[in-house]
């Protein structure tokens, strides 16, 4: 099967190189790519939202199966583009990653079926919702931009002055566009944070290894709310009984309640889940593989993605095993100086083989570029320096003792992964 993958991030890259394991897998392609995914796939430069081309492209190198990584392209309808062209997809139609894009349809869509999340009201208008927030008069309370903000549309307030800055920031200067016509203002809810990623064909789900993601950019859980600086898994405060509650209260539900929306949803579903005193509660859903979650679930991947990838499109789910690593697994990302905020590009990267690899780890390139024969920085989280082991402290002591070969001017990374326990 030659394979297009859209997308240019560290996920793409991890998806990449566990689909080219595969016996099946032909040429991959990748659009846009990076300088990491140039040493795996033929980089073509084309934007994931250029459906158009992307089509062309598909049909002009008889692509077998084009896999819809990011969210922006599964929201704006590219699988359904590619469906309707006759084109074999991984990934939601629109209707479906709705889930993600609108943090309005997914709270009511939790409501409605009695799937457990924090309690919320929706504003379309910013001084209602102020008042609603004087009301309730209760912090920290949670501000959330309705659409798609780069995992960077929450804000947990403190005060009331926090939070009418908040209003303000995304409903009057619309701080993520569109994004913010709308706000869901919602209940704090505490407990550790765990994600779990799960194939699903719209009939089956399955459930792949947990995950533990680190949203904030520095050390303790302090800075700003990123993409996400670093991974582990599994997750050790998933326990066996918890996944069977998740199952059956969350998973198996918020299948359902897809399908009669009448928006089954076909492709990865994204639990981030938190694990309240009163239960596992839905924080957030993402209709894709998480970034850097990927990272570290396909390194525990043991069976073969393109057999599953196949299975999920075909709604044939229920008949593959899908078979885990019993080790560790952790990413660690090495960002650019300054982000999630401004950051410089083209910083020139140490450290690396001709294949921007090192020793002991795989590293997952999110934003590099390849010229001359060097590897420079070209975005914010800039590689995910990905180990395993058989211990949650061998996988870090791998992972850190990779990152630690390599460098680059301003780089930043978090020296807690994993340690944090919230
Ligand atoms: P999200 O983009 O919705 O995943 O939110 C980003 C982060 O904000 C989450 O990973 C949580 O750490 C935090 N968060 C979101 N919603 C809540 C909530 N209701 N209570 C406490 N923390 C939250
Ligand atoms: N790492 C969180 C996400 O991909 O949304």
């Amino acid at each position: 099967m030659d394979i297009l993958m859209l997308g240019s991030g560290g996920r793409e890259h991890a998806l990449i190189k566990k689909l080219k394991e595969s016996p099946k897998a032909g040429k991959i392609y990748c659009a846009p790519g990076n300088g990491g995914i140039s040493k795996d796939a033929e980089c073509v430069n084309i934007s994931v939202m250029d459906k158009e081309n992307i089509i062309a492209f598909a049909k002009e190198k008889n692509i077998d199966l084009v896999f819809v990584a990011p969210d922006d392209p599964l929201a704006a309808g590219v699988v359904d583009a590619l469906n309707d062209a006759g084109i074999r997809a991984f990934g939601p139609v629109a209707k479906a990653a709705e889930i993600e894009s609108s943090k309005v349809f997914s709270k009511n869509l939790m409501k409605k079926y009695n799937i457990p999340t924090a309690g919320y009201e929706v504003f379309s208008d910013p001084e209602k919702a102020i008042a609603y927030i004087e009301e309730q008069n209760k912090f920290p309370t949670v501000i959330k931009a309705d659409g798609l903000a780069l995992g960077k549309g929450v804000i947990i307030a403190q005060s009331l002055e926090e939070a009418k800055d908040a209003v303000k920031e995304i409903m009057e200067d619309k701080k993520f566009g569109e994004s913010g016509n709308n706000v869901v203002i919602e209940e704090f809810l505490t407990g550790p944070e765990v994600s779990v990623l799960a194939f699903t064909d719209g009939k089956t789900l399955k459930p792949m290894i947990s995950s533990m993601d680190h949203k904030r950019a520095l050390d303790g859980d302090k800075g700003l709310n990123t993409g996400g600086m670093g991974t582990i898994s599994p997750n050790p405060y998933y326990t066996d009984d918890m996944a069977e509650v998740c199952m059956k209260t969350i998973f198996m539900p918020t299948v359902e309640a897809m399908n009669k929306e009448g928006r089954p949803f076909k492709g990865c579903l994204y639990f981030g889940l938190m694990l309240t005193p009163d239960g596992p509660k839905v924080i957030e859903y993402n209709s894709r593989f998480g970034d850097p979650e990927a990272q570290v679930v396909l390194t525990l991947l043991d069976s073969d993605l393109v057999d599953i990838v196949n299975a999920v499109i075909d709604e044939k789910l229920d008949q593959v095993d899908i078979k885990w690593s019993k080790d560790n697994a952790a990413c660690i990302v090495m960002a650019s100086g300054g982000y999630p905020e401004a950051y410089k590009k083209g910083i020139e990267m140490d450290g690396f083989d001709e294949n921007g690899q090192v020793d002991g780890a795989v590293v997952f390139h999110a934003g590099t570029k390849f010229e001359n024969g060097k590897f420079y920085t070209n975005g914010g989280r800039v590689i995910g320096v990905t180990a395993k082991g058989e211990t949650l402290e061998k996988a870090l002591d791998n992972a850190y003792a990779a990152v630690e070969k390599i460098s680059f001017d301003g780089a930043h990374y978090r020296k807690d992964i994993g340690r944090t326990r919230k």
